[in-house]
């Protein structure tokens, strides 16, 4: 079944989300409290990024138990009750699945070390937040792989019993009436079996995409996916779109979608803390590549925002003048393509970065790390700072705003991150008030989704390719024509536009230049103009 090709995925990320119990976290209590909001916004599949049990060195990313909740977030009875009313509403829950690694303190680490990469000497790839990729256990007298923290010891696939007790656990879940699985990194699951040096440190090569991926995603599908009526999102570093087709296209029988990362790797070097200003013109001819290459082959997912990225208004709009236009533009550009759009909590309200002054109000391991690795080689406290209120993942991670009293509604507790504090100003209630917000505006997307087949079935067809501030292009099936113009910036623009109903906009009228982040949508049905 494929309901999940005009559906559209609203991330929660719990520790940030709601805290119902005053203890500075999120949880599932917070979360049940705040489903009708989501149900008002129209969204249909909560993607929850991970509730297990887990010590937290990577925020939940880090999991010590895949059959218990953790207990910050609250018990398997608030889970279920959670589900329930998730199903209740007509809605359905996507589960974080984490299975390149598990946390250092599950308890496979200890009881089955063939589960893990052991070596006596470790090669010399570094680790995704810095450091080396290899620890040295005393007890084992060995080093152990881990591409992300040194408590994020990497799963070894090749082994036919760790596959068979990730599917029992899949299956576990999918039984209890979970709708489907985001998969976090889930191409870096097989790795050449050589592990060799590299010259600059960098193992993805023989990580990312590895032999045995579309052998072991597929033996996934047969042994558990196939078997349940769910959706699946591959979280894919590194793949271009010819790995997407293979991964996404049915006859494979993988995934549904992946994430793809070339469009957030555009504003950076080649490290994302080396910070470029956008080009335009590389994110239209990377966006249409990516929506050719899956058209009638595989499906594509839409998504500016996550836990991991910057906050798409302070990246790719403007969040001051502008915040409330450019925020709707963006909205608009991403939600009038071909696929499944994903929104990050607070993205409905144009929740933007923070600029926090000491880097002790930071929280993510990866900024941190970052901050001592930069300074050992030399860049300045003020040059980092800069990068990490450019790029940092916290940007993502403060507390949802859900009205102007203390701490944004989230708590009555200390927050365990600090709310940004432009939340008196940003909030979900002010935007529940206001009929012309972020927020109704993402409502009337989501709905139109629902009623244009050309939005979900339509061909692309990128115009005005080389304009260095305008995004526009057409979407077209037998029946239907939407056209698409997006002002990506304060510069008011003279550009032939199509007569036309217009679908949606988010200036109040229309007027025949663009204006500064204007987005405008025309439609029309054919043989009817
Ligand atoms: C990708 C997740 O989105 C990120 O938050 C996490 O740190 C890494 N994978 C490691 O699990």
């Amino acid at each position: 079944m494929t309901w999940w090709k005009d559906s559209v995925v609203y991330q929660i990320y719990p520790r940030s989300f709601m805290d119902s119990n005053g203890d500075g976290i999120g949880d599932l209590q917070g979360i049940i409290q705040k489903l009708d909001y989501l149900k008002k916004l129209g969204i249909d599949i909560i993607w929850l990024s991970p509730v297990y049990d887990s010590p937290n060195d990577d925020n939940g990313y880090d999991i010590r138990d895949y059959f218990k909740i953790m207990s910050e977030f609250g018990t398997m009875q608030d889970f279920d009750q959670m589900l329930d009313e998730i199903h209740k509403r007509d809605m359905k829950l996507m589960m974080d699945l984490v299975v390149n690694h598990t946390s250092d303190e599950h308890e496979w680490f200890a009881q089955y070390p063939d589960f893990y990469y052991w070596q006596d000497q470790p090669n010399n790839w570094k680790s995704v937040f810095g450091g080396p990729a290899w620890e040295f256990d005393d007890k084992r007298n060995q080093y152990y792989l881990h591409i992300f923290s040194k408590k994020q010891p990497d799963l070894n696939w090749e082994n036919p019993n760790l596959r068979e007790k990730v599917y029992d656990m899949m299956r576990w879940w999918l039984d209890k009436g979970v709708d489907g699985f985001r998969m976090d990194v889930i191409n870096f699951i097989s790795k050449d079996s050589e592990l060799p040096d590299t010259p600059d440190g960098d193992g993805s090569p023989y990580f990312m995409n590895g032999p045995r991926i579309h052998e072991f995603l597929h033996e996934m599908n047969q042994e558990v996916l196939s078997n349940y009526d769910c959706v699946t999102v591959g979280e894919m570093p590194g793949a271009a779109p010819g790995d997407a087709q293979k991964y996404t296209n049915p006859d494979n029988q993988e995934l549904n979608m992946i994430f793809t990362f070339e469009h957030m790797d555009l504003d950076g070097g080649s490290d994302k803390w080396d910070l470029k200003p956008l080009n335009l013109v590389d994110l239209k001819e990377n966006l249409e590549k990516w929506q050719h290459a899956l058209f009638n082959v595989g499906w594509n997912s839409l998504y500016w925002n996550n836990h991991d990225q910057p906050r798409i208004v302070s990246r790719f709009g403007d969040d001051q003048e502008y915040r409330v236009e450019s925020a709707k533009m963006l909205a608009t550009c991403l939600h009038m393509m071909q696929g499944t759009p994903y929104i990050y909590q607070g993205e409905e309200v144009g929740m933007t970065n923070v600029a926090f002054e000491s880097i002790d109000q930071y929280e993510d391991i990866e900024t941190l790390n970052m901050y001592q690795e930069k300074k050992e080689q030399g860049w300045s406290h003020e040059d980092i700072m800069r990068s990490i209120h450019v790029k940092g993942r916290d940007n993502a991670r403060t507390p949802m705003q859900w009205n102007d009293a203390a701490n944004a509604g989230f708590t009555t507790g200390e927050p365990w991150l600090q709310v940004n504090p432009n939340y008196k100003a940003i909030n979900v209630k002010q935007a529940l008030e206001e009929t012309d917000s972020i927020f109704y505006y993402y409502q009337s997307l989501i709905s139109l989704r629902k009623t244009y087949d050309v939005i979900t079935n339509g061909d692309f067809t990128l115009i005005h390719r080389d304009h260095p501030d305008i995004f526009a292009y057409k979407r077209e099936t037998d029946q239907e024509t939407l056209t698409v113009y997006c002002n990506f910036s304060a510069n008011e623009y003279d550009i032939n536009q199509p007569s036309g109903e217009i679908l949606i906009q988010n200036y109040e009228s229309s007027h025949e230049k663009l204006r500064p982040w204007e987005a405008v949508v025309f439609y029309e049905k054919k043989g009817e103009s």
